[in-house]
């Protein structure tokens, strides 16, 4: 086990896959994104770089030279790439943060599990996915865990670090130091259903969208009310527009399937048509609002 993470991988360049990225090239660990063709991962390295700019922006305060160079000095250290296997082979911890697919996940990490080095941490963003389910036939299960990120990960001080039960101790103390030096607030939770926060915010947006339907208030005073009466920063509707429509139709999909006596991850009406007529939220420039 090398007692240090220096060079993170991080599988898939979506909206979390480009936010932990940024996230860990700011605090000085080299970052490699990989995804499945050229287009994808030049995207990713210009959204890289927006958010690059506006955290800068923030830390800077509009102090335009000292902005360059910290988005200059953080870039040296953001590769992109599209081979997966040439990637891990330097990485000493492999974040992944694909599609929401547990076949997809697990043909992922068996892909790389001979090439990576010995010592290398495997670890899975998912957010619906059970930990042991995606590990299952890896072979290095003590150095398996979940780094679960939130959105925008630039701004969320919270890493959720969930241990399978062959998760070693050497393991868990590494990436728990990891996430301090991200500068994130850790904690430590059994690999159960939606963690901790998806599992308490699962039936708040489950009951907001029963409440759509019902026709018992507009989505605008339903959020209004979440955030005024309740303090939330964002209401239930435009929280659902920044996670991803898409995001919460495959986190009920997979939820339901397992749980299916549990009301709160049953299909729902709104989401799925939203997710067919295209309307995935904030990155799709529609969702229960329009961003366009
Ligand atoms: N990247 C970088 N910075 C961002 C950003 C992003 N995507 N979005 C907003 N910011 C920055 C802005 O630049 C701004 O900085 P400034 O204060 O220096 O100007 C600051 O955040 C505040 O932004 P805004 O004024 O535009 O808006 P808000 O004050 O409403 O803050 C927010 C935005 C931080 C997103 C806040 O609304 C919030 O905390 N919302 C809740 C988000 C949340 O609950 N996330 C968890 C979702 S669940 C999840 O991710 C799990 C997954 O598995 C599904």
């Amino acid at each position: 086990m090398s007692s240090e993470i220096r060079n993170v991988v991080i599988v898939g360049s979506g909206v979390m896959g480009s936010g932990i990225a940024q996230a860990v090239a700011i605090k000085g660990f080299n970052v490699t994104v990989v995804d499945l063709n050229e287009q994808l991962i030049q995207k990713a390295r210009n959204y890289i770089e927006k958010i690059l700019n506006r955290v800068g922006r923030r830390k800077f305060n509009d102090d335009q030279l000292k902005i360059e160079e910290f988005v200059r000095t953080s870039m040296t250290r953001v590769f992109v790439t599209t081979n997966l296997l040439e990637a891990v082979k330097d990485a000493d911890l492999v974040i992944e943060a694909i599609v929401e697919n547990l076949e997809t996940k697990q043909k992922m990490f068996k892909s790389i599990d001979s090439v990576a080095k010995a010592s290398t941490i495997f670890a899975s963003n998912t957010s619906s996915i059970p930990i042991s389910m995606i590990a299952k036939n890896s072979k290095r299960l003590d150095r398996f865990c979940g780094l679960h990120f939130f959105n925008p990960v630039a701004m969320m001080e919270l890493l959720e670090v969930i241990r399978i039960p062959e998760t070693s101790e050497a393991t868990y103390q590494l990436v728990m130091a990891f996430g301090k030096k991200l500068g994130k607030t850790c904690v430590t939770c059994k690999d159960t259903p939606g963690f901790i926060v998806n599992r308490l915010l699962s039936p708040f947006i489950n009951e907001a969208l029963t409440m759509l339907e019902e026709d018992v208030a507009t989505k605008e005073d339903i959020d209004a009310a979440m955030k005024l009466g309740a303090g939330h920063p964002m209401g239930p509707f435009e929280l659902c527009d920044l996670v991803g429509l898409d995001v919460i139709h495959n986190a009920r999909k997979f939820y339901h399937d397992q749980f299916p006596d549990i009301p709160f991850f049953a299909p729902s009406t709104i989401v799925d048509k939203m997710v067919k007529e295209g309307k995935l939220g904030v990155k799709s420039g529609e969702g229960f609002y329009n961003y366009k």
